[in-house]
């Protein structure tokens, strides 16, 4: 049998206004009338069954997983008491479900990705899960990248692993994380590096063993919520081991430095909408290049991307702006800075 998790404890701040510390980007509504998270579940139940399906997040969103997503069971829905990170987020996965099978192959899936082709999506997984039942291997799904983009990992591959067409596997000689820009531009140049797309797929004693390796404490406290699954001490030690743990991400404190590592090649539209101008690759823009969400009326208005929450927008002579109205807060911001909404809100709270 094959577990899917699904991470959906982050924050994705570059959302702001829209996304906030109780509604980060997961929680929030695209397209159609379904939050990200929803769709993540969706995409995946497709592949999966709702009991092979877990959801780890923290307290504070619980209650919005058990309304939103009434079809994976309560008992799958995985609760951190702290946010530290993918690392222990994919610990505690990993550690529950070996409880019951430690030999099964765990699918690791972020919440905040937008996935073009469901059925080339599901064929992808099925070679990588393939592979992981036969490798003690850690395998990651890759992105042909298509700009110098800072806020993912890099996978420098290696040989294939198979001549076979529709199997494409190659050995992972080197992951970086988050490169800066002068990096990420060489790596863009490369023919030999591609994206991470955050979709892992390993057997669980397999990351078990390396987070063992790599994150011994990490390890000891997942050993000791182990023991304590099921008895009444549960919620008491998973506190009492949790914040003791130094939050790091599963690429920084694996990725990064294990030596057994295998890509599959993903030929799906991927993005992992990392900022508001992500919009512009997935979303149809009207005739002036605007993406709009909500009422507006432009006029001379060009290649902007605007939200309403209650108040018509109206614009005139612009061009390359993101303009985003929430029931307390209008961000009006150049679209190719985007990225430093991030800092905006940072310096924002710094203030008040
Ligand atoms: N439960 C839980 N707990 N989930 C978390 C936590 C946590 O502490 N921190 C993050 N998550 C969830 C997020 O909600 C998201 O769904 C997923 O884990 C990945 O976290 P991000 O914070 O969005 O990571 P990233 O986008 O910066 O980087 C990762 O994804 C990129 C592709 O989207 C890395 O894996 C990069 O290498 C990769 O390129
Ligand atoms: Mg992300």
């Amino acid at each position: 049998m094959v577990s899917a998790v699904i991470m959906a404890g982050g924050l994705g701040t570059r959302f702001w206004p829209k996304s906030r510390i109780d509604n980060p980007k997961q929680f929030l509504k695209f397209f159609e009338d379904i939050t990200m998270i929803q769709a993540t579940v969706r995409r995946v139940a497709k592949i999966f069954p709702a009991e092979k399906i877990y959801i780890v997040t923290n307290s504070e969103f619980a209650p919005r997983i058990y309304n939103e997503i009434p079809e994976i069971p309560k008992e799958n829905v995985l609760i951190e008491p702290f946010r530290r990170d993918t690392a222990a987020c994919v610990g505690l996965a990993a550690v529950k479900i070996s409880l019951s099978d430690p030999e099964e192959v765990m699918v690791v899936l972020p919440s905040d990705h937008y996935i073009g082709d469901e059925t080339e999506f599901a064929k992808t997984l099925e070679i990588a899960v393939e592979l992981a039942k036969e490798k003690d291997c850690l395998t990651t799904l890759g992105i042909k990248p298509t700009r110098p983009e800072t806020g993912y990992g890099y996978i420098k591959i290696g040989e294939r692993l198979s001549l076979d067409v529709d199997k494409p596997i190659y050995r992972v000689k080197e992951f970086t994380e988050k490169p800066d820009l002068k990096l990420a531009r060489e790596f863009y140049t490369r023919s030999d590096y591609f994206w991470n797309s955050g979709i892992f797929i390993w057997k669980i004693n397999v990351i078990l063993d390396h987070i063992s390796s790599f994150l011994p404490h990490l390890y000891q406290g997942l050993m000791k919520i182990k023991n304590a699954m099921g008895t009444k001490k549960e919620e008491e030690v998973l506190k009492e081991e949790y914040s003791t743990f130094i939050p790091i991400s599963i690429d920084y404190g694996i990725m990064e430095k294990a030596s057994e590592v295998y890509m599959v090649l993903a030929s799906f539209v991927w993005d992992d909408m990392g900022n508001w101008a992500a919009l512009e690759r997935i979303m149809k823009s009207d005739k002036d290049g605007n993406i709009v969400m909500g009422f507006h009326l432009g006029y001379d208005t060009k290649n902007c991307i605007i939200s309403n929450n209650d108040k018509f927008i109206a614009t005139l002579g612009i061009e390359n702006l993101i303009i985003i109205e929430t029931e307390d807060v209008i961000l009006i911001c150049n679209k190719n800075r985007a990225q430093e909404v991030k800092d905006l809100r940072e310096l924002i709270k710094s203030k008040s």
